[in-house]
């Protein structure tokens, strides 16, 4: 039985999260931990949870800089527990979590050595709480075709703990089509597919997404606003676009939250997410928090029952 804990903030009931990078729960106490535990990486302690980027590419700089902290099982093991502790504080009672294993598999780290911790913090999670969470690698659109290849053909030994297949890193200058082939692939794996498109991307990138790759889902795809037509399509289709308020304030891509509701309004289906929520020190509360001007109590609710709707799950 889902539960309703404050009628007066609708979000702090319980919620599905479909859009969150799990190397974006690097809090800053972890990063230091890790960042005293390999001293030679050279890597500089944070000591501000505010991080001075302004944009995807700047953003991005600092995240994949954390990312070299994670090398060990154990580290992998600290990050996952670190969300699910943020999870269930956040009333989250099931995620599918993303995770870039090119950025670690690039860095010679196994992915064996990335999986073993995370799913060990997935089983003790649904052993002591009975929360439960999935895994959906995403593709860095930056990176070699051939290291993607190779990292999904590995994670197809982990079963049922691979739900599906995304598609992330920085947009601009690398449109959908180009990984057509490894999303054929996936899909003929048994995954599901999502892509980030439309982030910083153009309206255009959503289309590639939907006819070149078979998205189910769009990340962000906050640009479909400029298209009047993509917008019907993926009114009809009903197929949901997970935005991220606070991601999307911080990077600067999106000037006017009031768009949500436009799209919103429009019909289409949105959740809402935390992208990376350490970097923009914003579980997924605080993102319901910051649109929660400019929607109803009933439209709010709307956006947590479309979190259970757009999960892969087949039971809620
Ligand atoms: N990887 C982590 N966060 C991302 C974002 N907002 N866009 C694209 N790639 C990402
Ligand atoms: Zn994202």
């Amino acid at each position: 039985m889902r539960q309703i804990l404050t009628p007066n903030e609708p979000w702090t009931q319980d919620k599905v999260e479909l859009h969150m990078h799990l190397e974006g729960c690097l809090e800053p106490d972890l990063w230091n931990k890790f960042q005293r535990k390999y001293p030679s990486l050279g890597i500089a302690p944070v000591t501000t949870v505010t991080y001075p980027f302004t944009d995807l590419s700047s953003f991005l700089a600092w995240r994949y800089q954390g990312d070299r902290l994670l090398n060990e099982e154990e580290d992998f093991f600290d990050l996952t527990w670190r969300y699910i502790e943020r999870a269930l504080d956040n009333h989250i009672v099931y995620a599918e979590i993303f995770f870039d294993p090119q950025a670690h598999t690039a860095r010679g780290i196994s992915l064996d050595t990335v999986m073993s911790g995370i799913i060990r913090a997935l089983r003790q999670a649904e052993q002591r709480y009975g929360w439960t969470a999935r895994l959906i690698p995403n593709i860095l659109r930056d990176h070699p075709l051939n290291t993607a290849e190779e990292d999904l053909a590995h994670l197809e030994s982990y079963g049922k703990w691979i739900i599906g297949v995304g598609l992330d890193s920085r947009e601009l200058p690398y449109p959908p089509r180009l990984f057509r082939d490894l999303f054929d692939q996936a899909r003929r794996k048994g995954w599901h597919i999502v892509a980030h498109a439309g982030e910083e991307g153009p309206a255009s990138y959503i289309w590639e997404a939907l006819d070149e790759l078979g998205a189910e889902r769009i990340d962000h795809g906050i640009h479909a606003i400029d298209d009047p037509i993509l917008v019907a399509r993926l009114k009809t289709d009903r197929i949901p676009l997970t935005v991220c308020p606070w991601s999307n304030k911080r990077l600067g891509v999106m000037t006017d939250l009031r768009t949500y509701h436009q799209l919103f309004q429009e019909g289409v289906v949105l959740t809402v997410n935390s992208d990376d929520p350490a970097y923009f020190s914003a579980y997924l509360n605080a993102n319901f928090e910051l649109i929660s001007p400019y929607f109803s109590t009933e439209a709010l609710q709307q956006l947590i029952d479309n979190s259970f709707a757009a999960s892969f799950r087949t039971d809620f």
